[in-house]
């Protein structure tokens, strides 16, 4: 056993140093958030002077345009310029082949042109997959119980030009069908919309965590789960099979989707693209912070603090969060 005089001789390395004052803390901070790192992901009703909490996700609303609008413009006052728009659907709307997605006449087309043409330097992404508007609630065409590739694109592809048309900056396909990100990439090229960019849902996995998304959209499948497209939880090396045909099918992010439960593979695909990597802090991460919060079972602030942290220092350079306005209302940056 060392004497406590000869340990501190032996000790030229004393880590705490760094850790000393406030001050120093910030100097080898490794990791800092900021609000340009956001999009922030908001829904949408059909309707005027709507604004409805979303049961599951407390401070999370669906709102119609007009109210939207103010939102918008409540965020990017304080300096968010990046936003996800979702709509909500009533059953009376939805079909079999997702018509509603690419009827010009849409309240959904009609408010993204709107929020684009309001705030022409915002960043505008919208949602591709048919299940906000599919009767039976997939993300692709079912037919007898099963859920058909092929032609699901043909689909994918007129909502990506309807929502490319209305001035989407960047469209996110979140339906996990093969091949769309190539698919959609020459649909918009053919069509003049090589600006268009496509943030592809890389590696969504088939995630418990979605369960309050669903309820905000009333969009959860009518029958069977989405395991025949979204990747299985236990898998990691699958999530670069996705990475490289994005990658060779045009994706311009690569996004893996829950975050909090699959901070390795943001890791993974950070160090094995040069593509920006996109991570979605989904629905159900929100609600579990919020839910214990509530219940003063864990401050909320520094829980979404760490939880954002933590997506980042993993590897994401963009977080799409229910949490951005939050944060944005406390960061200092
Ligand atoms: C559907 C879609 C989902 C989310 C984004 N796009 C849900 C699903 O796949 O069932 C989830 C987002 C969240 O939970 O916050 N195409």
């Amino acid at each position: 056993m060392l004497t406590l005089q000869e340990t501190s001789s032996v000790m030229q390395r004393r880590p705490r140093r760094n850790r000393k004052s406030q001050a120093i803390r910030n100097m080898v901070e490794e990791t800092r958030l900021s609000v340009k790192d956001f999009i922030f992901p908001m829904f949408l009703i059909d309707g005027v002077n709507q604004k409805v909490e979303v049961a599951s996700m407390p401070g999370i609303y669906r709102y119609s345009l007009d109210l939207m609008l103010k939102e918008i413009e409540d965020c990017v006052n304080l300096g968010i310029m990046a936003f996800d728009i979702f709509p909500a659907y009533p059953e009376s709307k939805k079909d079999k082949y997702a018509t509603e997605s690419h009827n010009p006449e849409t309240f959904y087309l009609k408010a993204i042109h709107k929020i684009k043409t309001t705030f022409p330097e915002i960043v505008v992404m919208t949602d591709v997959a048919m299940d906000p508007y599919s009767s039976d609630g997939h993300d692709g065409l079912v037919e007898n119980g099963k859920i058909l590739n092929d032609e699901t694109l043909e689909i994918l592809g007129k909502m990506s030009l309807a929502q490319a048309h209305a001035g989407a900056d960047i469209l996110g396909p979140s339906d996990m069908m093969d091949g769309r990100v190539g698919f959609i990439r020459n649909v918009l090229d053919e069509n003049g919309y090589t600006d268009v960019s496509i943030m592809s849902y890389t590696a969504k996995y088939a995630s418990a965590f979605y369960g309050p998304f669903r309820d905000a959209l009333d969009s959860a499948p009518k029958s069977g789960d989405k395991k025949t497209y979204q990747m299985d939880s236990a898998n990691y090396y699958e999530a670069m099979i996705e990475a490289d045909l994005d990658t060779e099918e045009g994706a311009d992010f690569l996004m893996v989707k829950p975050a909090l439960a699959y901070l390795d593979v943001i890791r993974l695909l950070k160090d094995n693209s040069n593509l920006p990597i996109a991570a979605y802090n989904v629905s159900g991460e929100y609600a579990m912070i919020k839910a214990s919060a509530e219940r003063g079972w864990l401050d909320g602030e520094r829980a979404m603090l760490e939880s954002l942290l933590s997506i980042k220092r993993a590897g994401a350079n963009v977080i799409l969060s229910y949490f951005a306005k939050e944060y944005a209302l406390i960061a200092r940056d």
